[in-house]
This record gives structure tokens, C-alpha cells and sequence, in this order.
């Protein structure tokens, strides 16, 4: 397992990557990031997210189908000549080129997804709340994320194909009990890893009371 690049380093340089070489990725690199995945934690462990890889070119062009339908309707791309936020814009315009190319550029896509069926009633009903579902997949996806940037891989989290959840689903026969929560597109990247944009914590992160900042 190679792992050139620092873990905090890593963080801060893992930004989504949109634009693929063709490359195939090696049986040995996806493993990495698969096991990855699997090293992210779930509620009392219970391990009931599922890693669905697609590899087949049809599935994958008829995903990139769905994705780019959802994605037009999100966000058509005529509005990229109206971005006046040029950090903003250049986002979008790879969003817009993703949208156009999930289907066939990248030479693999990872579903993440969530079986109720293993999941079981939840041991603290009361304070139990929907999104911790998403709490037990998303960490996956960032551990991924993150793998794939130790190895030289990139990849998004996307969301936009969850309009066409249920084609996408009997494309790739998931039974009724799973839930799908990010689609994201894996291989070697065109765009370069780098600084991310995020507001400085300071203005993010509160001390003892909501406000009150981290000096
Ligand atoms: C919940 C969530 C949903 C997202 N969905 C999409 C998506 O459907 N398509 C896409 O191109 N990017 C998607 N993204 C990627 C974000 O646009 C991206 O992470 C954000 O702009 C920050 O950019 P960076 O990752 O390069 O730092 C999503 C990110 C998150 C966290």
C-alpha cells in the first residue's frame, strides 16, 4: 500500500477532482480505496454500508445519462455565462463538464449505499434523527476521498443523480431496503490536487456558546 502524502496533508489538499485520465485504475490501487471505505465507522458498528463499484461501460454510460439529465435540470449550463464570482464559475464550469463526461470518463463509479434491512430498530428511538443515516455512510466517502488522494486517484462526492434514484437502483438491481447516498467518480486525474477554499475557521467555529468566537 503505497501512501506518499501525509494525512493532514492530505486533508488539505483533497479537493474533488472532475476531470479523469483514461487510465484504468489497478485491481490493487481500488482495493485500497475500497478497504478505506470499509475502515469508516457505523452506529454500534453494525457495518450495514454497501460499496457497489461499477466497472461495466453500459451501466456506466447509462448512469452518466441519468446524472447529466439531473444535472440540467439543477443547473443548466447556459448559466455558467452568468457567474460573477469567477472562484464560483470555475467550479461550476467542472460540475457542468462532470455532468457531461460521468458516463464514460472515469473509469469507475462507486455507489455508496445504506441496507435497512441490516440496520434493525434503533437502540435510542428517542433521539433518534433521519440524518444519522447519512452518518453512517458519508465518512466512507470522505475516507475514499482520501485513500484515493494517497494513491494518486481523485474523485466527487455527487449527489445530483439521487432524482433518478430508482432507475439507477433497478439498473444495478439494489433491492428495495438500500438506500443510495453519493455516487462518486474514481481515476487518475486531469485537474491537479491543491489549497481548498473554505472560510477561515475562526468564522466556522464557536467556543462554549453559539457565536462566541475561537480566538
Ligand atoms: C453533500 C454534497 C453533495 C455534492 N454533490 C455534488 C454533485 O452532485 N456534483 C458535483 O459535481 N459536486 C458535488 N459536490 C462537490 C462539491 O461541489 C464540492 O465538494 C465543493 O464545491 C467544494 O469543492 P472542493 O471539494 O473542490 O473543495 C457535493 C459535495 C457535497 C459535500
Amino acid at each position: 500500500m503505497s501512501d506518499a502524502v501525509g494525512l493532514l496533508e492530505g486533508m488539505a489538499t483533497t479537493r474533488s477532482i472532475r476531470r479523469f485520465r483514461p487510465d484504468p485504475i489497478p485491481d490493487d490501487l481500488l482495493r485500497t480505496v475500497l478497504e478505506a471505505a470499509n475502515w469508516a465507522p457505523s452506529g454500534s458498528n453494525v457495518q450495514n454500508r454497501r460499496q457497489l463499484v461499477v466497472k461495466d461501460a453500459e451501466k456506466r454510460r447509462r448512469i452518466g445519462e441519468l446524472y447529466g439529465e439531473a444535472f440540467k435540470v439543477f443547473y443548466p449550463a447556459e448559466r455558467l455565462a452568468e457567474e460573477v464570482d469567477p472562484t464560483h464559475q470555475r467550479m461550476m464550469r467542472g460540475a457542468v463538464y462532470l455532468a457531461e463526461t460521468i458516463g464514460t470518463e472515469p473509469p469507475v463509479l462507486v455507489l455508496f449505499c445504506r441496507d435497512d434491512a441490516i440496520t434493525g430498530s434503533p437502540a435510542n428511538a428517542a433521539a433518534f434523527r433521519p440524518w444519522t443515516h447519512g452518518a453512517t455512510v458519508y465518512p466512507a466517502v470522505q475516507n475514499v476521498l482520501l485513500a484515493a488522494r494517497a494513491v494518486g486517484l481523485g474523485g466527487c462526492l455527487t449527489t445530483i443523480y439521487l432524482r433518478y434514484e430508482d432507475e439507477i437502483k433497478a439498473l444495478l438491481g439494489i433491492p428495495e431496503t438500500v438506500d443510495t447516498y453519493a455516487l462518486v467518480p474514481l481515476g487518475f486525474p486531469r485537474d491537479t490536487f491543491g489549497p481548498l477554499h473554505r472560510r477561515p475557521v475562526e468564522e466556522v467555529t464557536f467556543v462554549d456558546s453559539w457565536g462566541a468566537p475561537l480566538s
